[in-house]
Parts: C-alpha cells; structure tokens; sequence
C-alpha cells in the first residue's frame, strides 16, 4: 500500500477538499475497523444517540451526508424501515463499501455521489439531514451550513455528530494524550496511512467548541441546542430549520 506523506490541512481552507478526499479513498477499506478499533466500540452509540434526534419527528425523507461507509445511514434506516434514506459521499470506494454493507443487512438505502458544499438534490426535499463526523472535514463550514438549510424543508430538522476539540481536566489530559500519541501509532500500523490519523486529532483540535457551531448553526438560520456525548469526546448539535 502506498504510504501518504502528508496530511490534509485542518480548519477552513479551500484546498482542503482534494487531500481530504485522497485520504478517504486511500483508508476506505479499514475505515470501519478503525473505527470500532479506535473507539471501543463507542462510536456506534454515538450514531445511536444521534438517530434517535433525527428519527424523533417521524420522517419521511432523510439525508445523511458524507455518509462513509454508511453506518448511520443504515442505522437510521434500521430503525424507520419506512423512511427513505439517503446517503452521500464525495469519495466513491467509501460509498462502495457501504453499498456492500447494505446488500448483506438487506437494507434498502440509497448511496449517491456528492459534494455537501453542494448538494446535488433540490430545495427543501428532505424532513431531517444528518452528518456524523463528516462536518470538521468541509472546507467551508458556513457554506456546508447553508446547503443543509436549502435541501431542509422549513421546520425541518438537522443532526450534526462531531468530535470537539477534548475536554479540560484529568479526563482531557488522559484523552489528549491517547489523541496525539496511541491513536496516530494504531491508525498507521492498521490502515498503512501515515497522515489520516495524524490528520484525525489535529482536525479535531482546530474545530471549533461545540458552543460556537450552536451559535453558527443559529447564524445560518436553524434554532440550534447541544449536548456532550463520553464526557465531551463527542458532540450532538441539533438544529431546527426556522
Ligand atoms: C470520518 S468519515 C465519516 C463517515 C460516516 N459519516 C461515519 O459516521 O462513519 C468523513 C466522511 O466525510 C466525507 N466528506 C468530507 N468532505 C466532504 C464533502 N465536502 N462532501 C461529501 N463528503 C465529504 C469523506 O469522504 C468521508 O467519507
């Protein structure tokens, strides 16, 4: 496997978008392993929490955008088998192994190519959008914002689940610590990716806290709460279209 040198850039920046999807397509196959791996298993609790926001209204149609290898798509349709559920994804050997996944679930979603910072669907065409640890890797926050607000009809509702810079404190330092140091060394030695789980904690570390996407989701015109998630590892913002 070809080993990558560098490591996309974090924060906002507009040449994000093609080392970002470089470094998806190069960790595709392991994505899911290291996951779970890197996690304990957590992560799918997340994607748990965060259906039950986004199944709370009942909806129809749901969008979850840079679904990956799908698994909160398919957990959301796992839990409302009548909803339609979409996922989309600008990286294609991604949404090929959700594809895969689908099939051996039996599990009816749609799995298209797309860019979040332009959706390829129309406006106000969906009941709720949801976007697990997909958001922090936009090159432009506000734009990824106000696409999901045009694709939303009005009232309808947006979940966001994302990793917010690591809490203050003894659990902070521990979880910091495990950030910079075990999980880069676990993720090149299991995905053969020098840069991705390098690229990992330092996007996460230049993310902003969880009150200020509050205060950016309410800017681009959502009502917006939040809640910490495994003391502060994870975030849940939920916001409705107004
Ligand atoms: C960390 S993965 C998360 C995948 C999935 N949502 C999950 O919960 O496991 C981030 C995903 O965001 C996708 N992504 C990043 N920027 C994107 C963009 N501008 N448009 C579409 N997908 C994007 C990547 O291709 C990748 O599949």
């Amino acid at each position: 496997m070809r080993l990558r040198a560098s490591t996309p850039p974090v924060g906002e920046r507009l040449d994000k978008a093609d080392p970002v999807r470089d470094m998806f397509a190069e960790i595709a196959p392991k994505y899911d392993l290291l996951n779970r791996v890197l996690s304990l298993g957590v992560d799918q609790g997340w994607r748990r929490a965060a259906t039950r926001e986004a199944l709370l209204l009942h909806p129809k149609r749901v969008l979850d955008v840079a679904t990956g290898t799908a698994d909160f798509a398919l957990e959301l349709k796992r839990a409302a088998p009548d909803a339609e559920v979409i996922g989309c994804d600008f990286v294609p050997q991604m949404l090929e192994i959700g594809r895969q996944k689908a099939a051996a679930r039996g599990l009816d979603v749609q799995l298209e190519e797309g860019d979040a910072l332009n959706l390829p669907y129309e406006d106000a065409s969906f009941d709720v959008v949801t976007c697990a640890f997909g958001f922090r890797n936009f090159a432009d926050y506000k734009r990824g914002l106000a696409e999901f607000h045009r694709v939303l009809r009005p009232n309808g509702r947006l979940v966001i689940l994302e990793f917010p810079p690591p809490p203050r404190g003894a659990f902070g330092a521990l979880f910091r610590f495990y950030f910079r140091h075990v999980l880069p060394t676990i993720g090149r030695l299991v995905s053969g990716s020098v840069g991705a789980y390098t690229y990992l904690p330092a996007s996460v570390m230049a993310f902003p806290e969880p009150a200020r996407l509050a205060d950016m989701m309410l800017a681009s015109g959502f009502r917006a709460r939040y809640r910490l998630l495994t003391f502060g590892v994870a975030a849940l913002h939920v916001g409705q279209k107004v």
